[in-house]
């Protein structure tokens, strides 16, 4: 069983405030740590804030004319906040982005082999990795010589990860990988983010709207709403949450509620956060 609280922190975000173009505040300080060799799961509705999460750590905002205005980022105990995207990957910090982005027109394995490219260890031991990733992804030994373009979503979404894998990473930010996808290829993802967390021991930081899928898979979660964090705990206590089960996984015990009644949750969801 996996023990967040006696696990070692890998990263820890604390209480960051995100700005876009100098005016438009999206993170309003958000604070949160991932315990090493675990699955956290952030979630939240559309344009709650997770994506900037994810990007405001690896560094990746700065293309998006935003910018860490407060707070500040740890990874092994050193600050991250300032840390460019490439030093990170040699770190050990990849992250995989919403929709994919393969380049279409190379092949699958081809893909595969660019998430390799910061490493310096010779092509034997990044030869003995890509068949370490056709084992986690059998679907793409199948595929290797399509390109990637030509693939499914399912399979795009696998090559990332695959890619992502390559670099030798001891933590993935994956964003949304549930997006578009059937369920059944949903289950099949979060089923290869656990074999692949148990088996190469990689920690996950994992943003998603899909709140029922990720808290099954994760050990623990955050929810994010509106640029703030406003529940957090154990995974299998969030599930059993009557507001998480209610608002989130769209069940509660008196049955589905009416628009009204979540207007009136809305001003009640003021005091949570
Ligand atoms: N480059 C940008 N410039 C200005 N505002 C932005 C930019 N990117 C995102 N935002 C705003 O920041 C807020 C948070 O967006 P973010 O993409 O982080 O949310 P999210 O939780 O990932 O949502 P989704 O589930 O839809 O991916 C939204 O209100 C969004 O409109
Ligand atoms: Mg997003």
């Amino acid at each position: 069983m996996f023990d967040a609280e006696n696990r070692e922190t890998l990263l820890d975000v604390n209480n960051i405030e995100v700005i876009y173009n100098h005016v438009i505040l999206v993170l309003k300080g958000v604070s949160l740590t991932v315990p090493k060799g675990g699955i956290t799961a952030l979630l939240g509705g559309n344009g709650a804030g997770k994506t900037t999460t994810l990007k405001a750590i690896s560094n990746l905002l700065a293309s998006e004319r935003g910018e860490v205005t407060k707070g500040s980022i740890t990874y092994q105990g050193q600050n991250i906040t300032a840390q460019d995207p490439a030093s990170l990957v040699r770190r050990g910090v990849i992250q995989v982005m919403e929709g994919r982005h393969c380049f279409e027109h190379l092949t699958v394995e081809e893909n595969l082999l660019t998430g390799a490219y910061t490493r310096r260890d010779g092509s034997a031991a990044i030869k003995r990795d890509l068949e370490m990733v056709y084992d986690y992804f059998p679907r793409l030994r199948e595929r290797r010589k399509s390109q990637a373009g030509y693939t499914s979503g399912g399979e795009q979404q696998m090559t990332a990860m695959g890619r992502a894998l390559m670099s030798r990473p001891q933590m993935i930010l994956l964003d949304e990988p549930s997006m578009g996808l059937a369920p059944q290829l949903v289950e099949q993802i979060f089923q290869i983010v656990k074999a692949v967390n148990e088996g190469e021991g990689v920690t996950f930081l994992l943003a998603e709207q899909n709140t029922n899928v990720a808290l099954r898979y994760a050990h623990q979660g955050y929810i994010l709403e509106n640029g703030r964090v406003v529940m957090e705990g154990p995974a299998a206590q969030l599930r059993e949450n009557p507001d998480v089960k209610e608002f989130y996984l769209g069940m509660s015990d008196e049955g589905r509620k009416s628009f009204r009644e979540v207007r009136s949750y809305r001003r009640r969801k003021r005091w949570l956060a």
